[in-house]
């Protein structure tokens, strides 16, 4: 059985005293709770040592939300797996659409960024997910499957059997419209299937796959429901402590 993993996505959200305001609340939330499952945050980068302090005992790991292809260097404005790992990160997201679209990320760096994570000890969520246009002509399965080659070319099968994919279609994030749950378990039983022809069954089934784009607790229990949904990568809905609780309960 693969244990579900949710995660909220800050993005360019939340300050030092919103942290210190978050983590109080969801202390008090989670201290009569006991999820089945992994959970966790990723905040700007500024924040994520201070993350990493202040919510610990919670049971939240951190994430940062990307890191460069490269340990060191002259590379200004950007952190390295390293950095992240020195403030406290056990995951980092990967790829996230708004990278892709917003600072040119592509497959090539997606994947030279995976396998910086995986030689620190980082768990990459990698996301993957396509545009409104692709899915209108169809060509949506082609297009995430090549994604999710491109994104793990040159991984072993143990390795990649530890990874977090998140499936995330554009038209979905922010939008209010999430995806069905069975347009999603489509595409997740697709992953999947990418997954075993390139690293064998045993280490498909043991990646998780989570879903987002407007996940929020009204749509988290049926989206949940899927074989293959195994948790979800939030944005908006992360951004208040109760809401994220709310998906907390709803995966369990
Ligand atoms: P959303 O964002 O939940 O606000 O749609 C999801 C994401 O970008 O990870």
């Amino acid at each position: 059985m693969r244990r579900p993993i949710l995660f909220g996505n800050w993005k360019l959200n939340h300050r030092h005293k919103d942290l210190t305001a978050f983590t109080a609340e969801f202390k008090s939330l989670m201290s009569s709770r006991e999820p089945e499952c992994d959970f966790g945050f990723a905040p700007v980068a500024t924040l994520l040592s201070e993350a990493t302090r202040s919510f610990k005992g919670s049971g939240a790991s951190i994430a940062a939300q990307d890191i460069h292809s490269f340990a060191s260097g002259a590379f200004t404005g950007t952190i390295s797996a390293e950095h992240a790992v020195d403030a406290g990160a056990q995951f980092v997201i990967i790829g996230h659409s708004e990278r892709r679209a917003y600072f040119a990320e592509d497959d090539t760096s997606v994947n030279a960024k995976v396998r910086r994570a995986l030689s620190v000890g980082l768990t990459p969520i990698v996301c993957v997910g396509e545009p409104l246009s692709i899915r209108d002509a169809g060509g949506h399965e082609k297009f995430v499957k090549s994604q999710v080659t491109s994104a793990l070319q040159d991984l072993s099968s143990d390795e990649a059997s530890t990874i977090v994919i998140a499936y995330e279609p554009v038209w979905a994030i922010g939008t209010g419209k999430s995806a069905t749950p069975e347009m999603a378990q489509e595409m997740h039983a697709a992953i999947r299937e990418t997954l075993s022809s390139l690293f064998g069954r045993s280490a498909a089934e043991k990646v998780r796959i989570q879903y987002g784009g407007s996940v929020k607790a009204s749509n988290a229990a049926e989206l949940m429901a899927m074989p293959d949904i195994d948790g979800a990568l939030v944005g908006g809905a992360s951004l208040r402590a109760d809401s994220f609780v709310a998906i907390l309960d709803a995966l369990n």
